[in-house]
């Protein structure tokens, strides 16, 4: 199977308030497509960002899944796939989202206050977790945006920090407000201080404790590898890409070039990837 996925989007779906909504579980048992979920707080990092925690009876998740969270707006059930933040040991659960200009959920999602319910898919998705990545010395966490958020699921667990002997966490974004969850970086930072290496990327402005540009042209040019300290190599390189479509398969393309391989379940390699849209 594929580690890299095409869009699982949820489809609009007509909400019927009083209907069972279930699925057929892999025994053939009825499953709760949906179950209701309270939140906790939403956190508004800048005007587009923001993080939303909740309580929900979900099933237990591996770091790097994702569920999905839906609201009813109007007669529609609307749903999208989110990926969770939290460890699988922490409560509450939590999203790190971009309101997106016109899209159907983020717009409600940044209006929920603490008590609102919502929808949440309790079978967690999707393959972008450490158990589908191979041995190596060196695991790269590249991302864009949001997809941040993923990578501190994963980081936040033990797995990485016993599997690897050096990470670097990349996170690129436009402005360097949109640099968030600084706390926890910070703290993985002061954990790990010999093992653990994060690179700010910003493209729409300069600031000198970021690189200035795009992660695929700063591994073409060599930024990247200086400014983590290691170089990339099939032999010791683990690479997990998540984020703008773009990025993945551009980054994936200079992999390539630098003879990693993808990352598959029949022929393993160095490129594992989730793309956000
Ligand atoms: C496996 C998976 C995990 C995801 N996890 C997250 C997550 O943790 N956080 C998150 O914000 N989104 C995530 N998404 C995207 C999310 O599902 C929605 O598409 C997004 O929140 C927008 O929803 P919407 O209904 O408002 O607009 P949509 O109609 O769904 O989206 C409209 C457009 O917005 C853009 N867009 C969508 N998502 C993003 C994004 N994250 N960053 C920048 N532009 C985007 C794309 O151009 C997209 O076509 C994930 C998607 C997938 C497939
Ligand atoms: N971030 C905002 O302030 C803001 C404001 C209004 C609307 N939005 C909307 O939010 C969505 C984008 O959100 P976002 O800012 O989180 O994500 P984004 O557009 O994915 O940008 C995040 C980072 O990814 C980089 N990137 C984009 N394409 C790439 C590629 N092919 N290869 C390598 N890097 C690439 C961007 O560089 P570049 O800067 O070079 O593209 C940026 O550094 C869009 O729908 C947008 O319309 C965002």
């Amino acid at each position: 199977m594929a580690l890299y996925h095409t869009n699982p989007r949820v489809d609009i779906q007509r909400a019927h308030p009083n209907a069972i909504d279930t699925l057929s579980g892999y025994r053939g048992e009825h499953v709760a497509r949906w179950v209701e979920g309270q939140v906790i707080n939403t956190q508004r990092w800048t005007d587009q960002l923001y993080s939303l925690r909740f309580d929900a009876p979900v099933e237990p998740f591996s770091a790097g899944q994702f569920t999905k969270v839906a609201l009813d707006i109007e007669s529609d059930r609307v749903g999208r796939p989110y990926s969770y933040v939290n460890a699988p040991s922490e409560r509450p659960l939590e999203i790190y989202f971009i309101r997106v200009p016109n899209g159907p959920l983020t717009n409600r999602l940044i209006e929920l206050q603490a008590g609102d319910k919502l929808w949440v898919s309790p079978q967690p998705s999707g393959f972008f977790t450490l158990s589908e990545v191979p041995a190596a010395e060196h695991l790269w966490m590249l991302s864009t945006g949001t997809a941040l958020g993923v990578f501190l699921s994963i980081l936040k667990t033990d797995e990485p920090w016993q599997r690897f002997e050096k990470i670097v966490l990349v996170h690129a974004v436009r402005k360097a407000e949109e640099l968030n969850y600084a706390a926890i970086i910070e703290r993985l930072q002061r954990e790990h201080p010999e093992q653990f290496s994060f690179i700010p990327f910003v493209s729409r402005e300069q600031v000198d404790f970021a690189l200035c540009g795009r992660i695929p042209a700063m591994i073409e040019n060599g930024r990247l590898e200086e400014r983590a300290g290691l170089s990339i190599n099939a032999d010791q390189s683990q690479f997990m890409l998540c984020g703008n479509p773009g990025m993945v398969k551009d980054t994936t393309e200079v992999l390539l070039s630098r003879g990693l391989q993808r990352n598959r379940r029949r022929e393993p390699g160095q490129i594992t990837t989730e793309k956000y849209w």
